[in-house]
């Protein structure tokens, strides 16, 4: 009969043994505690920033760093939990900020990166020789290797999230930088080319063959269009029981996700709106663009309102709750395409509803 073998080693041998593996960079892989439990534990834990402390720590960076030593002057929302400075174990959530009449110069990198914006009132990204205007609620995309460079024009600062691929990037080892000859480049003429060619959704330019490539040909996503459709979809009466009238900004040739690391949602919570619980394998930081009310996330309660960022991790139970008496409405971006395109993608509900 076949059955497990039961070997007792002298304590001092199996030490040895250890020792030598050890010296020829060889480990027992049942020393090592791994495996892993039977679900998956993020060592991201739920914390919210709230824009009140984060908004005079930009402008004070703003007063002692210029773009010139900084070439990205951006403050990074660091999880505690994370053994590296990031949001979630695959995204970032930083918060970037240019003065009236500075640039940020222009380059490229393999980290897919869109920007949030929180205060505006002009300036703009240009991205392959596209020029995009930023405005507040406005999701601006620069995705893989495409040039960026950032301009303000304004006599306001601009204030935005940045959400990146980056750790994931780092794990990947696949971090590819470069800068462009000068320092900014030369936006074509024409006021946003993308939005003009693919802003209408359900219209796209018919002379021209469908772009291959994987992220959105649209690199701009005005807030005045994206609130308008939430409010159409919110009249409908139907929504997610657990995100209520939740919509994905999708790349308009394909209807999948803007990026192919990183997906992109808005919700509107209507007044009163308690969510049901779920959880699911990816990780995602959420932006508040407009309301009040708290999130419970992993059994804790996040209060957060206008303008405050927050982050669930993977696996984590969360809910939502709008105590105001206007909609609340939350940008988010997390890994689910990640996770789907590695089929790592899993949800499940709470078993009792809410936490
Ligand atoms: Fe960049
Ligand atoms: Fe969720």
């Amino acid at each position: 009969m076949l059955k497990r073998s039961n070997i007792v080693a002298a304590e001092e041998d199996l030490q040895a043994f250890y020792r030598e593996l050890d010296a020829q960079s060889i480990a027992a892989l049942w020393t090592q505690g791994g495996g892993g439990g039977p679900e998956p534990r993020s060592k991201a834990v739920p914390f919210v920033w709230h824009w009140q402390d984060v908004r005079p720590q930009a402008i004070r960076a703003a007063e002692l760093v210029g773009t010139e030593q900084a070439e990205r002057r951006v403050l990074i929302l660091a999880n505690p939990g994370l053994p590296f400075r990031a949001a979630t174990n695959t995204l970032t959530a930083n918060i970037q900020v240019v003065m009236p009449g500075e640039i940020a110069r222009a380059h490229r990198h393999t980290a897919a990166a869109l920007r949030l914006i929180i205060e505006s009132e002009g300036g703009y990204t240009v991205v392959n020789g596209h020029r995009i205007p930023m405005l507040p609620g406005d999701l601006v995309l620069t995705p893989n290797w495409t040039w960026h460079d950032h301009a303000n024009d304004s006599n306001a600062p601009m204030l935005w999230l940045d959400g990146l691929d980056s750790p994931l990037i780092r794990m990947l080892e696949c971090g590819f930088r470069e800068e462009f000859e000068t320092e900014a480049q030369s936006a074509g003429v024409g006021a946003d080319p993308s939005f003009a060619k693919y802003g209408a959704g359900g219209l796209r330019p018919a002379w021209e063959s469908a772009p291959t490539a994987q992220y959105s040909p649209l690199w701009h996503y005005p807030y005045t269009q994206t609130r308008e459709a939430l409010e159409r979809l919110a009249v409908e009466g139907t929504a997610s029981p657990f995100d209520g009238v939740i919509m994905e900004y999708t790349n308009p040739v394909t209807g999948g996700p803007a990026m192919p690391t990183i997906g992109c949602y808005v919700q509107l919570l209507r007044p009163g709106e308690h969510t049901q619980a779920h959880r699911h394998t990816s990780s995602a930081a959420f932006h508040v663009i407009e309301g009040l009310g708290y999130s419970v996330v992993d059994g804790q309660r996040l209060d957060w309102e206008d303008k405050d960022v927050f982050c669930v991790p993977g696996w984590a139970f969360h809910e939502h709750v709008n105590t105001g008496n206007q909609p609340a409405i939350l940008f988010s971006h997390t890994d689910v395409p990640v996770m789907r395109s590695l089929d790592l993608y899993r949800e499940a509900a709470h078993p009792a509803g809410r936490q």
